[in-house]
């Protein structure tokens, strides 16, 4: 544990201002990737001009952002941080669980009352997910046969888009249980390919039966590539044998395809002590576990590979630069078994 110092308290409190006026900012457009100034077209949106300047003043405050004049532009550090502002929105989309604190403790407020922010829970991980799309989607096109995808669990459909641009003669199902990011991925799939060679439902991807039924006319003849982004937590109910079972219902249904599973793990304390002042995991950790959501430890992610219908094929560990070397997130590429009984 690093000792504490005088920057410690300010930075502590900082988090409550900065990562709201960053969020919004960058949502507004008002700062982008393109470019360290500010989004002149976006900016004339703004129709609270005097919130906005109290905003950019506190960022130049605080070293995010240099006041030239009447004007502002990103520091060094500001447009790192803009850069990667997507990170922080899925754990500010959980705001309401934060600033009802008071309440919630007192079981004044029932935590399941809090509501996430979707549309920016969705973008956010969305977003953040990228990162991690690109390496196995290269693996999969040159090292697995497949003409169809299913993506489980598929959010706004940027795993599928991304696919999409390096492979476009596919026919794709997204399943999801949000409305809402039914509609946006058929939105965004449509960019790429005609109506009838993509198929986007709601549905609990745990009913495996009910998918499986769902596309057997529309996936006919083709050899579907099956991936799960972020989701095994999503249906663990924090227990392995949980996800052996589904693991083991997708073999069943689908015995010749292959698996791309992406997902995060739970870390110990003494992981998290170890890396909290490079790493958003603590925060991470924080929202999915205050929400119910069952991650996993990496020992238990493990576990899923013993007596399992699937071998492991390729993996990518991502922030394991800590003593146990135990990753933040993983990719892994699983093939079935022929002929598992
Ligand atoms: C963490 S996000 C992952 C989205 C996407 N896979 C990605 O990586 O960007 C979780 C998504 O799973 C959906 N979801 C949660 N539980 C589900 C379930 N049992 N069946 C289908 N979708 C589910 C949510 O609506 C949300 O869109």
């Amino acid at each position: 544990m690093e000792i504490y110092d005088e920057k410690t308290p300010a930075h502590i409190l900082r988090g409550l201002y900065a990562t709201p006026i960053i969020c919004e900012l960058s949502k507004l457009g008002i700062f982008t990737k393109a470019s360290k100034k500010i989004n002149l077209s976006n900016k004339s949106k703004i129709k609270n001009n005097f919130v906005l300047n109290l905003c950019l003043d506190y960022l130049s405050n605080i070293g995010i952002v240099i006041k030239k004049s009447k004007n502002y532009e990103l520091s060094e550090m500001g447009y790192e941080i803009f850069r990667r502002s997507n990170s922080f929105f899925v754990p500010h989309s959980y705001r309401e669980v934060i600033l009802n604190l008071g309440k919630i403790l007192q079981n004044k407020k029932k935590l399941n009352s809090c509501k996430v922010d979707r549309n920016e829970n969705i973008l956010g991980s969305g977003l953040t997910h990228l990162r991690y799309f690109f390496q196995p989607i290269n693996y999969c096109n040159s090292k697995i046969d497949y003409d169809s995808l299913i993506d489980l669990g598929c959010g706004n459909g940027h795993f599928i888009n991304e696919v999409l641009k390096r492979k476009k003669k596919l026919k794709v199902v997204g399943i999801d249980l949000s409305e809402d990011s039914v509609k946006t991925c058929s939105k965004n799939i449509s960019k790429f390919i005609t109506k009838d060679k993509f198929k986007v439902f709601k549905g609990d991807i745990s009913k495996v039966k009910f998918w499986k039924n769902k596309t057997s006319n529309f996936l006919k003849g083709t050899q579907p590539l099956i991936s799960l982004w972020f989701m095994l937590h999503e249906i663990s109910n924090h227990k392995v044998k949980n996800l052996k079972q589904f693991l083991n219902q997708v073999y069943k249904n689908f015995p010749s395809s292959s698996l791309v599973i992406g997902e995060i793990v739970r870390l110990e304390d003494k992981i998290l002590n170890e890396i909290y002042n490079k790493s958003l995991m603590p925060e991470y950790l924080f929202f999915h576990k205050i929400s119910g959501q069952g991650i996993m430890s990496w020992k238990e992610y493990k576990a899923l590979l013993i007596d399992s219908p699937y071998t492991l094929e390729y993996k990518w560990l991502f922030d394991n630069a800590n003593k146990s070397k135990v990753p933040s997130a993983f990719v892994w590429i699983l093939k079935p078994k022929k002929n598992y009984a």
